[in-house]
């Protein structure tokens, strides 16, 4: 992708949507290359921990006890001082308003005090996009975006430019893992715990395949997460293999899924992009570190001629590096904000996606 600008860049980015306080160094050469200086995480787990979830408030304060440290961190972990600084990302939504607030204020104070650009990024601009920093991936591609709080296909057209093909008409894929895991009276976050049950079950228990075979690639996860409820409540007290085997039957109708509606929406892509558009599925968000989903997905990939790009574990779950690459993407476009830029609870990535039907507040 030709860049407007000839000079390295190195942005600072700043990620508190959620329960991680991060700040990272990213560099971002004239060529379109990016290399991680620095990446700080803070995660905020074991403050959530008990209450099966993250509460908005505590996650606020939280990042402001945080997030200063982590910023001098991420500087003295890059071997620099903040006078390197090109400009200053925030993630500004969508995610938890006061924690966004946090982050995007932060963001802007620094810009200003450093006099440099300020880039709101969309935290989930800044997952699609971490491809590029990781694989130098151009564009277009195909994203399945999983996380605790989006689940979404859409197509890459270039920064910015997105067009979603489906989403979730009620939970979110990591949401699901999180809600099973609680139902089985497994740890927060629940996914990495459904995950290592699993290996020890088998995938015995019928459960339903939503949405599966639909010619929209929507997907639909609250009826799968009541079959699971059923399935448990008629085989209490539950032994560990009794969990194992529910957590292995929850993850397989997961896999058999995603891969089905990944699939209608590879088909979609070589449609409306022509058969000579590059074919490439980037799979980002937290829920891209399991295992069998990945296996699952390679085959998808394999099975209609497509390259399989999934970034390593840590800049799939929430991180900085991502939504400073993101910055640094829009600076090298010219694409900054200014310091009324407001954070934003709801952004979507293509907010002129006809509505799913039946979608609630998550499309
Ligand atoms: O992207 P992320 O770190 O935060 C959000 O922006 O939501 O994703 C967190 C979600 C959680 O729901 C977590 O349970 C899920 O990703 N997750 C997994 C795995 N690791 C994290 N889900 C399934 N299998 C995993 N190994
Ligand atoms: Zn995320």
């Amino acid at each position: 992708m030709a860049s407007e600008t000839d000079a390295p860049l190195i942005v600072l980015g700043i990620e508190t949507s959620c329960d991680e306080t991060a700040a990272a160094l990213v560099r971002r050469d004239a060529d379109g290359r990016g290399e991680i200086l620095s990446n700080v995480v803070r995660t905020q787990i074991d403050l959530h921990a008990a209450y099966g979830g993250v509460v908005p408030e505590i996650a606020a304060r939280a990042h402001i006890d945080l997030l200063d440290a982590a910023i001098r961190q991420a500087i003295a972990d890059a071997n620099l001082d903040f006078g390197a600084v090109d400009g200053v990302a925030a993630a500004a939504g969508p995610g938890l308003i006061g924690g966004l607030i946090v982050g995007v204020t932060t963001a802007k104070s620094m810009a200003l005090g450093l006099t440099k650009p300020f880039m709101a990024v969309n935290h989930l601009e800044a997952h699609a996009l971490s491809a590029g920093l990781t694989d130098g991936l151009g564009f277009p591609f195909l994203l399945l975006l999983v996380s605790g709080g989006h689940t979404q296909l859409l197509i890459v057209k270039d920064v910015g430019a997105f067009e979603r093909l489906g989403t979730t008409l009620d939970d979110a894929l990591g949401e699901a893992f999180d809600k099973a895991a609680k139902m089985l009276g497994l740890g927060y976050p629940g996914g990495p715990e459904v995950e290592a049950h699993a290996k020890h079950g088998s995938a015995n228990i019928k459960l339903p395949r939503p949405m599966k075979g639909r010619p929209e690639p929507h997907f639909s996860l609250a009826g799968l997460k009541t079959a699971l409820r059923h399935a448990a409540k008629a085989r209490e007290p539950l032994s560990d293999q009794d969990v194992a085997d529910l957590c292995a039957s929850f993850q397989e109708a997961v896999a058999d899924v995603v891969s089905d509606r990944t699939a209608r929406a590879m088909e979609i892509y070589t449609e409306r992009l022509g058969p000579g558009a590059q074919r490439a599925l980037v799979v980002a968000g937290g829920v891209a570190a399991n295992q069998r989903l990945k296996a699952a997905l390679e085959q998808v990939a394999r099975e209609n001629g497509f390259r399989l790009v999934v970034p390593p574990p840590e800049l799939c779950t929430d991180n900085a590096a991502i939504i400073a690459w993101a910055g640094a993407e829009r600076l090298a476009r010219r694409l900054t904000d200014d310091l009324s830029a407001p954070a934003r609870a709801r952004w979507p990535l293509d907010p002129d996606a006809p509505p799913a039907l039946g979608a609630g507040v998550k499309a």
